[in-house]
């Protein structure tokens, strides 16, 4: 492996929305495997902190923490040049940061709007475009997290349903793009971790149970099955590109209209 400016060899991925949940897996998974890991947070920086200083227990200098709100668009350019300059090169990009609440026909707002399509779509989007000279240098690559509904309606979800369905052809777009310099591919979580209660995203009980009672292996999956999928796009997957992984326990071919 190349040595690169900053005298460090270990590969280096950057997971937005990364402090917590799911993000948090792939940051621990990835760095269990040596990689040196960019944790990038926007409100969450307790536990950012607290991720990162566990890591770097483990190995010095191999997590580092930046700040980030995607929403504000001249911070993805900074995110970008920020990312390239604690850790001096990129070998893997995941957009993984993402906003998900109801907006219900009748009143759903243009603010929701905004805020689900550019977590979800404009946000990965442009932090692709600011990345792609480095992992085109590194023949990295990006794992956009999706969603099984993407692709299947999510009753009452349709902004974010939209948004997801956009990650999901920019994957497949960027893919032919950057080949064959740059793999683009995805992971489409099924049921994996239910949003915080008492936020706006919150499932209600009873529909926690419906979705669980369709899933084929009759049980929600874990973040580390998606870790763990992330990894393999990333790692063992050479020959893949411009493909969206389900990792929903089989609830793709059952889904109906929740
Ligand atoms: N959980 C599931 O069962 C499930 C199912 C299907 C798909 N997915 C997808 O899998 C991914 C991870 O799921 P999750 O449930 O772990 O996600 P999550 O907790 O809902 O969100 C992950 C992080 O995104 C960050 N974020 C949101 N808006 C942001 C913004 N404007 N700027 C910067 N950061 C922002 C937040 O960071 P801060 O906390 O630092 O603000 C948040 O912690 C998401 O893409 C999600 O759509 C998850």
């Amino acid at each position: 492996m190349t040595v690169n400016q900053t005298g460090n060899s270990e590969k280096v991925v950057l997971v937005t929305g990364s402090a917590q949940r799911v993000g948090a897996a792939i940051i621990k998974e990835l760095h269990t495997r040596g990689w040196r890991v960019i944790i990038h947070y926007r409100h969450s920086e307790q536990a950012a902190l607290s991720l990162a200083s566990t890591l770097n227990a483990q190995r010095a200098n191999s997590a580092f923490i930046i700040k980030a709100d995607l929403q504000q668009h001249a911070q993805i350019q900074q995110l970008a040049e920020q990312a390239l300059q604690v850790a001096g090169r990129l070998d893997a990009l995941v957009n993984n940061a993402s906003t998900f609440y109801p907006t219900t026909i009748g009143e759903a707002t243009l603010a929701d709007w905004d805020d689900l399509m550019i977590s979800n779509a404009r946000a990965p989007f442009f932090l692709s475009q600011a990345l792609t000279p480095a992992l085109t240098v590194s023949r990295g690559c990006i794992v956009n997290i999706v969603d099984i509904h993407a692709t299947r309606p999510f009753k009452q979800h349709t902004i974010y349903c939209m948004a997801k369905a956009a990650l999901g052809m920019m994957t497949a777009s960027l893919a032919k793009e950057l080949a064959p310099y740059v793999r683009v591919n995805g992971v489409a979580p099924g049921a994996i971790l239910w949003p915080e209660d008492n936020t706006p995203s919150a499932i209600a009980s009873n529909t926690q149970q419906q979705i669980l009672a369709s899933v084929p292996l009759a049980r929600s999956g874990s973040p580390e099955d998606i870790a763990r999928t992330v990894a393999f796009l990333i790692e063992d997957a050479p020959y893949i590109t411009g493909q969206i992984i389900a990792v929903d326990g089989g609830r793709t071919h059952t889904l109906g209209m929740e």
